[in-house]
């Protein structure tokens, strides 16, 4: 079965957005309906809030009766085929952004089955489900998780994978690779790589954000804990590494700056940006097919190019807060690397896409969302 095509208005397509009441998943529902989208929601609910997609609805008018047949809702696991069917037989999809997945680091570990069983059958049965409904159209979170110890900084795309030191990871770099095998073995399917580097901040309205349960693993939301009062002081993982002041640097984009880069992806494959050019993907690169738009892989890192260290994250935090935020300082994190940051010339030059905020902006959101919703979703209406 051919694949459906993107050669059309945003307002003649649909969007299935696996994951899509996530964090990442319900900034970029919003850019999406914001363009003029219809966007079919899959999401189990495991690690994630109905009431972010409420919120959408609210900040991009979605809630209005006319609209509502905009943003759809179905609560299903991707592992779960018969759902995942009946929902590409009740809708006319076109593309696939595929969130949907486990995420935690350490919890990887101990739980290798899970993560292995939710992230690589659940994108399997999904593909599958897809291909059987003739959409072969999907962008894929992936992570800068993937380059490992990295070989140079700024990490180009072209930077050498490394094995990842857990499962999540491996679960990352495994499915991009089968993705990448996909096109190979049916030149009918058009693949976007996207490789996240540290995602942080929140949407202006302050009405969705970053939402962990427990203890958070991450640094901003750690910290945006403490600013709340729920956590006493930031624990600093090592103040001994190569860098500037000691801490560990990463590229911090701001998660609407990132769920942007995902409608950016969409223009590409429908041939609506860049230059087709191969760059450095040699014969994967995306080929226009008849109508347009393109077939192939697309690999893209999507970061700002600046890096930051944990000590600024926290100067930067207090500053948007307005008060001077505790922390002290620990032994490094296991699996750890000091400088991670990003070259974004790719998704400039062929995506069109820049990231717009930078670090203060970042803060200033994150802190919005945090204090306006110090528990999240959980006592929200
Ligand atoms: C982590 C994951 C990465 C994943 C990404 C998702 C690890 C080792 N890596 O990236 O695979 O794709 O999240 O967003 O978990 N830090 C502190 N104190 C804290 C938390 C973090 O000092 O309480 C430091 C870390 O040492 C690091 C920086 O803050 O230097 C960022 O850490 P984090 O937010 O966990 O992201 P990454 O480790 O870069």
């Amino acid at each position: 079965m051919s694949n459906k095509s993107l050669a059309k208005t945003p307002d003649e397509t649909c969007i299935l957005v696996t994951g899509g009441a996530g964090f990442i998943g319900s900034h970029t529902c919003v850019e999406l309906l914001e363009q003029g989208y219809s966007v079919v929601v899959v999401d189990d609910l495991s690690n994630s809030s109905q009431v972010a997609l409420d919120r959408v609805r609210r900040i991009t008018g979605t809630d209005v009766a006319d609209q509502m047949h905009r943003l759809v809702f179905h609560k299903a696991s991707i592992l779960d085929r018969q759902a995942l069917d009946q929902i590409f037989a009740e809708h006319s999809i076109d593309a696939i952004i595929h969130f949907a997945g486990f995420k935690a680091v350490g919890e990887s570990v101990s739980k290798p089955l899970e993560y292995y069983w939710n992230n690589i059958a659940g994108t399997l049965v999904l593909c599958d489900v897809a291909r059987g409904h003739g959409v072969k159209n999907i962008v894929f979170s992936s992570s800068a998780t993937v380059y490992g110890e990295p070989e140079f900084i700024p990490i180009t795309e072209d930077c050498p994978k490394h094995t990842a030191t857990n499962p999540y990871g491996q679960t990352k770099s495994m499915l991009e690779q089968i993705l990448t095998d996909l096109y190979v073995g049916d030149n009918e399917w058009n693949v976007v790589l996207l490789r996240y580097f540290n995602p942080i901040g929140a949407h202006e309205s302050g009405l969705i954000g970053e939402d962990p349960k427990g203890i958070p693993n991450n640094l901003v939301p750690y910290v945006a804990k403490v600013a709340v009062g729920k956590l006493e002081a930031v624990g600093v993982f090592g103040n001994d590494y190569p860098t500037p002041d000691g801490t560990g640097v990463r590229d911090y984009i701001h998660v609407v700056d990132l769920a942007r880069g995902h409608v950016a992806a969409l223009n590409w494959m429908g041939g609506k940006v860049g230059t087709g050019k191969a760059i450095g993907l040699g014969s994967l690169a995306g080929t226009p097919a008849e109508d347009g738009t393109r077939r192939g892989v697309g690999i893209f890192n999507l970061g700002t190019g600046t890096g930051s260290s944990v000590l600024d994250v926290i100067k930067a935090f207090s500053a948007a807060c307005g008060k001077e935020l505790p922390y002290v300082i620990k032994p490094r994190r296991a699996g750890d690397i000091a400088t991670n940051y990003a070259a974004c010339d790719k998704a400039r030059t062929e995506l069109g896409w820049v990231a717009e905020y930078d670090l203060d902006r970042m803060c200033q959101d994150s802190w919005r969302w945090q204090s306006r919703n110090p528990d999240g979703y959980a006592t929200a209406q």
